[in-house]
């Protein structure tokens, strides 16, 4: 028998997706029943209280969660989301309930015995209710209360061997595409790099030392997997720049219907016969590519690496074998001055594991040198940018001005110039200006 009446998120049982609300209930039923004779640390019916206060919220049409909460462990500085229900006598069972960040792995990769142990700790000490995954990455345990915090930061680090995520002004939880693991497209090993930068600026991330949030995404190629160019400040995202590597034969199979184009994604309607021509060598967004007498080429130095036609056919075209990365900085989401899109900063940079990426670093803690000084109090790098100038990012960066920095010239005139790069420099006499200027 359900705690709470909840006839408008019933109706929310229905329909063909998995619901939620059904598999709430579940827990509930779960925690009711326990048949493993759990020693719950928190209320057993804290699920039927969210479900209540959710349901309340329904009717409503208002949060119920009171503004903010700041909670966390000993030695760090973020990591959990505080959080107390604003109607604590009606739901007791939410009256404290933080979120904890668990930094997941890079791709997202599980054993059944990892998950089942993150489980047995979070039924024993939370709601039995999780988020997989945060927007950021994080594994996300929904509901707690204060004094299990650091019971589970204990059993976390001790015995999963597992950190915290990143909250506030800080180096956030890097996430990345699956990357090599398991996709023919991927440029570098975004999930190494993903955990390699994550480990080396663990104390940037547990400790806010930031004038505002920083994140860092890493996608295999310009397909974005990740969504790195739209959800990072610090966006890697893969390529080549040598030759896509042609398989006449397999274009052949593609042009004779034996291999599906797109492998297959679009299978679920008559497209017609492929056509090569009409969506290949006409959408190729240079126009570089052409198909004669049964032969595909491409001018390699006009291709821009868009994907579209390895996408399309897959089995006979391949990025190339001299592969890196670009880094696009500043994307951010509206708040304060408009939403934004990392803008390119180095058009392509070897990812070498060899020398641990140190190139990549250098970029990374060139940009926070100047940020980290000069960003004001909550002010995105994105915004710094655009209130400094990506001149500065560039400087700071340590990476050359290269035209492909931007998509267009400015129109205005309204140009800044160095004083060492201007001939006699600023200080000028206006007496000897007048000498050949009357007033
Ligand atoms: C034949 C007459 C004029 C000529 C040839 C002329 C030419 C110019 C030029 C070349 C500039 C500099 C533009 C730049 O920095 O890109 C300028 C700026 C300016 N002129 Fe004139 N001007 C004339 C008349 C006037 C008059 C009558 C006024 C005011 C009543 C005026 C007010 C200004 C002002 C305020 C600026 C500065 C605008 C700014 O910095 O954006 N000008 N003018
Ligand atoms: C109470 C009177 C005035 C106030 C409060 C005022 C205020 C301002 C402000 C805030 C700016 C922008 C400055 C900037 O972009 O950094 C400006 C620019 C300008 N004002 Fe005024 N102004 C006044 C009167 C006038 C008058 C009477 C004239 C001309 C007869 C004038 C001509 C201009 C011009 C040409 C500019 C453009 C200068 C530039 O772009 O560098 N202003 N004014
Ligand atoms: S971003 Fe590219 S490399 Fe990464 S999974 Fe997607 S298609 Fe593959
Ligand atoms: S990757 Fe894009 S730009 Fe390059 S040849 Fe293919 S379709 Fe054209």
């Amino acid at each position: 028998m359900a705690k709470h009446k909840t006839p408008l998120l019933d109706q929310l049982e229905s329909g063909p997706w998995p619901s939620f609300v059904s598999d709430i209930k579940q827990e509930c039923e779960n925690r009711a029943k326990n048949e493993k004779g759990v020693e719950f640390q928190i209320p057993a019916d804290c699920p039927e209280d969210l479900l209540g206060v959710l349901e309340l919220s329904y009717v409503d049409g208002e949060t119920h969660w009171k503004h903010g909460g700041i909670v966390g462990v000993f030695g760090y500085g973020g990591g959990v989301i505080g959080r107390y229900c604003d109607q604590p006598e009606m739901f007791p069972g939410v009256a404290h309930f933080h979120t904890i960040r668990v930094n997941q792995p890079s791709g997202k990769y599980y054993t059944t015995e990892f998950l089942r142990q993150l489980c047995d700790l979070w039924e024993f000490r939370g709601s039995g209710l999780t988020n997989m995954h945060g927007a950021t990455g994080d594994i996300v345990f929904i509901g707690t209360t204060t004094p299990q915090l650091e019971e589970i930061f204990y059993e976390l680090t001790h015995n999963l061997n597992t950190d915290l995520g990143g909250s506030g002004s800080n180096l956030r939880t890097p996430a990345t595409c699956l990357g090599m693991s398991r996709c023919e497209y991927a440029c570098y090993d975004t999930q190494a790099l993903c955990f390699n930068l994550t480990n080396e600026y663990q104390d940037e991330l547990h400790r806010p030392a930031f004038p505002y949030k920083f994140k860092f995404k890493f996608d295999g190629c310009p397909n974005g997997c990740v969504a790195s160019i739209a959800r990072s400040d610090f966006s890697v995202i893969g390529t080549w720049r040598d030759e896509i590597r042609i398989d006449q034969e397999a274009v052949a199979g593609y042009v004779g219907g034996e291999l599906a184009p797109n492998a297959g994604a679009h299978a679920g309607r008559d497209w017609g016969k492929f056509d090569i021509q009409k969506e290949v060598i006409d959408l190729c967004p240079s126009e570089c590519m052409s198909y004669e007498d049964g032969k595909l080429s491409i001018d390699n130095k006009e291709c821009v690496r868009c994907m579209h036609c390895i996408n399309t056919m897959p089995r006979a075209l391949r990025i190339g074998n001299d592969r890196g990365a670009s880094i696009f900085v500043g994307a951010k989401a509206p708040i304060l001055d408009g939403a934004q899109m990392g803008s390119l900063l180095v058009p392509f940079v070897k990812v070498d594991a060899g020398n641990d990426y140190q190139e990549i670093k250098d970029i990374v803690e060139g940009i926070w040198d100047l940020w980290m000084e000069e960003g004001k109090n909550r002010e995105r790098l994105g915004e710094t940018m655009k209130r400094m100038g990506f001149q500065k990012i560039i400087e700071s960066a340590g990476v050359p001005v290269d035209v492909r920095q931007v998509q267009e010239p400015r129109t205005n005139p309204y140009i800044f110039w160095k004083a060492e790069d201007v001939e006699g420099g600023w200080d000028r006499d206006i007496a000897e200006y007048r000498k050949r200027h009357q007033q």
